[in-house]
C-alpha cells in the first residue's frame, strides 16, 4: 500500500512529498538524492546568484536525476533576489528545461503572464490560508502553506499547520499541500485525509546523508529536540524559526532592549554567510540556522531513501488506523 494522490501522479512520485528549497543546501545533488527516492526536490535559486552558475547547477541536476522531476526554489525576497532578476531567473528555468517552480517569500503576481506563457507549473508557498487565497486569485497552479512550527520563515500571522490543513480545506479550490513541522507518516496521512495533496517538507530531511553539510551540523539535529528552535526577527518584521544558538540569543536579546534596532542593526549577527560556514564547518554556535519543530523526528542521519522508506511505512500504518486498524502501531 502507498499513498496516492493527484500529486503524486501529476509527478510520478513514490511518496506526495515536496523538498521545500533550502538556501545554501538544496542544490543538484540534494535534488538528486530527492528523486532516486521519490520525492520532488527544488534547486534553491537564491544560492546561485550567478546565472550562470545557477544554469550549470540545473544542468547538472538533470543529469544527476535521470529524467525524475526536481524543481527550482525561487525566494523572491528583495534581499535575495533582486526584482529586476526574477524575470530572467524564471526565464532562465524555462530554458534550462525545468517546468515546475516554488515561489515563495511574495506574491508572483507580476510574473504570472510569463510563467503561464512558458508553460511553468507555479507551487507558490505561504504562510497562511488567507495568503493561500490571494495566490489562487492570481492563477497559480498550486498552494503550499506552511505552519508556525516550520524552519525557515512562518510568516506574521504563526497559525499552526493544523489549523491551516482544516482552513485551506474549507475555503481553496485548488490543489495544495501543507507543511510546517512535518516529520512523521502519519501526519502525512493525516494531511491527505484533511485534504492535502501532499506535504512540503525541509527540517526532516536536513540529515539526509546526500546534503552537502559537514556531518557536525547534521549530527546536532539529531542530537536538537523539538524544544531546540526559536523565533527571532520579529522586530524587523521578517520572523525566522532557527535552531538556537548563541547567535540566536543574542538577537533575541538585540531585539528586546531595542525594538527599533532595525535590519541593519542586525545584519552583522544574521548574515547568511555565517550560517553557510555553519553547514561547512558543523560548528552550530553562531549563525541563522533554519530548522522547526521536526527536529524532535530527525533521529539519525541517513540515505534520502531510508528516511522516505521509513515516513512510507508510518504513513501506511496511519492509513491502516483510519480504517479501524486499532492494533496498527509504528
Ligand atoms: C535550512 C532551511 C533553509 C530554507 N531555505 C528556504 C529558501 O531558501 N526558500 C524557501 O522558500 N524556503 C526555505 N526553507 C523552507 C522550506 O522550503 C520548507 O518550506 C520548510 O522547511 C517546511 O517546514 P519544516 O522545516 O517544518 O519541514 C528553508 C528551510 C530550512 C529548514
Amino acid at each position: 500500500m502507498s499513498l496516492t494522490t493527484p500529486l503524486s501522479q501529476k509527478f510520478g512520485l513514490r511518496m506526495p512529498i515536496l523538498a521545500g528549497g533550502l538556501m545554501w543546501l538544496a542544490d543538484a545533488e540534494y535534488v538528486a538524492a530527492c528523486a532516486h527516492a521519490g520525492i520532488m526536490g527544488f534547486v534553491t535559486a537564491a544560492s546561485f546568484p550567478d546565472p550562470a552558475d545557477l544554469r550549470a547547477e540545473i544542468a547538472k541536476a538533470h543529469r544527476l536525476c535521470g529524467g525524475k522531476p526536481f524543481g527550482v526554489n525561487v525566494s523572491m525576497l528583495p534581499k535575495l533576489v533582486p526584482g529586476e532578476q526574477t524575470a530572467d531567473i524564471f526565464k532562465l528555468i524555462a530554458q534550462t528545461g525545468v517546468d515546475v517552480v516554488e515561489t515563495s517569500g511574495r506574491n508572483p503576481e507580476e510574473y504570472m503572464a510569463q510563467l503561464k506563457a512558458q508553460g511553468t507549473f507555479v507551487i507558490h508557498k505561504v504562510p497562511s490560508v488567507r495568503f493561500a487565497m490571494k495566490a489562487q486569485s492570481i492563477g497559480v497552479d498550486m498552494v503550499a502553506i506552511v505552519g508556525a512550527e516550520c524552519g525557515g520563515h512562518p510568516g506574521l500571522d504563526l497559525i499552526g499547520t493544523m489549523v491551516n490543513n482544516a482552513l485551506a480545506l474549507e475555503r481553496l479550490d485548488i490543489p495544495f499541500v501543507i507543511g510546517g513541522g512535518i516529520g512523521h507518516g502519519a501526519q502525512i496521512a493525516a494531511a491527505i485525509a484533511m485534504g492535502a495533496s501532499g506535504v512540503v517538507m525541509g527540517t526532516r530531511l536536513l540529515v539526509a546523508e546526500e546534503l552537502n553539510a559537514h556531518h557536525g551540523y547534521k549530527q546536532a539535529l539529531v542530537d536538537a529536540s523539538e524544544r531546540d528552535t526559536v523565533l527571532t526577527m520579529q522586530s524587523v518584521r521578517n520572523t525566522i524559526r532557527t535552531l538556537k544558538n548563541d547567535t540566536t540569543t543574542l538577537v533575541a536579546q538585540m531585539e528586546a532592549e531595542n525594538p527599533e534596532i532595525g535590519f541593519e542593526g542586525l545584519r552583522p549577527h544574521v548574515a547568511g554567510v555565517i550560517g553557510r560556514k555553519a553547514y561547512e564547518t558543523g560548528d552550530v554556535s553562531k549563525g541563522m540556522l533554519s530548522a522547526g519543530h521536526a527536529l524532535g523526528l530527525t533521529d539519525r542521519i541517513e540515505p534520502m531513501a531510508d528516511i522516505v522508506t521509513r515516513l512510507e511505512m508510518q504513513a501506511d500504518v496511519a492509513a491502516l488506523r483510519l480504517r479501524g486498524a486499532s492494533d496498527a502501531h509504528s
